[in-house]
């Protein structure tokens, strides 16, 4: 095998050129977005290929007029695209409107061969979307729910847990390969050997890894494999991805007029095609940030990966590190140099998240708040009802915007302590039903999505 020279990948400006949501300003200010575990901005070419699909080919698939004839063929090359993102072929590619209602479908059709005594094992760290498709089984088929504790001092899993909840009974493990809440990326191929050594299927949710890794099904041992676009640079959008047997084999419901082949068996009713079309758009504009590679797509997408996890490196140890150094700030999950996503779960003491965010947004620093839908995450951690502040770098982010983030939350964490010596009246930010982290405030800032 030839070893390949990896390219340069287009610099942060090039890339940010591409984004219109970046010419934002909020009170005047550039907005910068450190919201993308939520759900990235969207380059130009992703918008105008739906609007161009949209205009030009709108059509429903299978007939024989050119625009429906478009359409098929936008679909395949769009499986494809995504195929070279997964590491796998096009045709193990299930497009969905996301990643839970793919999930509850699989977990549906799974489940209809399972039965009292089958067990399922998931874990605390996992965003709810991987949690509760299972958890439905244990009321609708009688199976039993195996949960692996996560850690609390470094937000990982606890692996002797794992290994004890995985025995003879598990059909299927159940596990993130990276928490959205806490960065945290974990070791895959601990994952597949318990499911291996007992002929188990093991079901990743890489919706939180995807924006920041290489993916490869095969390489990860997933069974099946799901992921979001619009967590990297495309529009809201799910993908699922399994062995191609796997895919014919699961019984999920469908229209008996349906195509009764993978993939399209997994595909219920009409998808949104303008997001197919968007999705491959914003992984083939991934794939065009390293121009001078010739071998293809999926050796391009993996060079442009590897690199934009490197500057999220980077950036997550800036952020990380001055986070730290600021009076009350404490810090969640694995520090920069294990395994983890530019991801940040943080606390301020004294302020509540969602204060925390609100005071960010007045600078132009949009970072989101709460439990993120991970929600078992926050409840072990015992931050207290308003969850986390969530930070997370991009490929569009930069050391300034960085700053300006630790700039902003050192001055709220500066008014904290001037506000705490006059009495905690005097916090005109906070929310009055949840000022300074009362555990028993505001309940409705849990119910902020992912
Ligand atoms: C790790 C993780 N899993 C699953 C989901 C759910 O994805 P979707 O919104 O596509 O259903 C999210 C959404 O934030 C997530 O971050």
């Amino acid at each position: 095998m030839t070893s390949v020279t990896p390219q340069p990948v287009r610099s942060v400006d090039e890339i940010r050129a591409a984004f219109p949501a970046l010419a934002r300003t909020h009170h005047g200010i550039p907005v910068a977005f450190f919201d993308g575990p939520g759900g990235t901005q969207v380059p130009r070419p992703v918008a105008e290929a739906m609007v161009d699909y949209l205009y030009h080919h709108n059509a429903n698939t299978h007939w024989e007029y050119p625009t429906s004839r478009e359409t098929d063929a936008m679909l395949l090359a769009a499986r494809e695209s995504c195929g070279d993102f997964l590491g796998v072929p096009a045709d193990e590619i299930v497009f969905g409107p996301n990643m839970t209602t793919l999930s509850f479908h699989v977990a549906r059709g799974l489940s209809r061969a399972w039965g009292p005594g089958d067990e399922v094992v998931v874990t605390e760290l996992d965003h709810h979307a991987n949690v509760a498709p299972w958890h439905t089984l244990v009321q609708e088929r009688g199976i039993t729910l195996r949960t692996v504790a996560m850690r609390p001092s470094d937000g990982t899993l606890d692996w002797g847990a794992f290994a004890s909840a995985v025995g003879a009974r598990t059909k299927l493990i159940a596990v993130g390969a990276a928490s959205n809440a806490l960065g945290t990326i974990n070791d895959m191929s601990r994952a597949r050997s318990l499911a291996t050594a007992v002929d188990a299927l093991l079901f990743v949710d890489a919706v939180h890894f995807a924006p920041h890794a290489i993916v490869e099904r095969d390489t990860l041992g997933a069974d099946l494999l799901v992921c979001s676009p619009y967590k990297f640079y495309g529009p809201h959008l799910g993908i699922l991805t399994g062995r191609r047997a796997l895919l014919e084999e699961i019984d999920v419901p469908r229209l008996e007029p349906a195509p009764p082949y993978a993939p399209d068996r997994l595909e219920t009713g009409t998808q949104s095609h303008e997001s197919i079309v968007g999705a491959q758009a914003g992984i083939d504009w991934l794939a065009s940030l390293v121009p001078a590679c010739r071998e293809g797509r999926r050796e391009a997408l993996c060079q442009v990966q590897k690199e934009l996890h490197r500057r999220g490196e980077i950036l997550l140890d800036q952020l990380w590190t001055g986070l730290d150094a600021i009076p009350g700030i404490h810090l969640y999950g694995p520090p920069p140099g294990h395994p983890r996503t530019p991801t940040a779960g943080f606390v301020l003491d004294g302020v509540t998240a969602e204060s925390v965010s609100d005071q960010l947004a007045e600078k132009g620093v949009f970072v989101s708040h709460g439990d993120f839908y991970a929600a078992t995450v926050i409840e072990r951690l015992g931050v207290g009802p308003s969850g986390l502040v969530r930070a997370g770098c991009a490929c569009y982010t930069t050391a300034e915007e960085v700053t300006r983030l630790l700039d902003g939350v050192s001055a709220i964490s500066q008014r904290r302590s001037s506000t705490q010596a006059l009495g905690p009246k005097a916090d005109s930010h906070s929310h009055p039903a949840n000022t300074l982290g009362d555990p028993t405030g505001d309940q409705s800032s849990l119910q902020q999505p992912r």
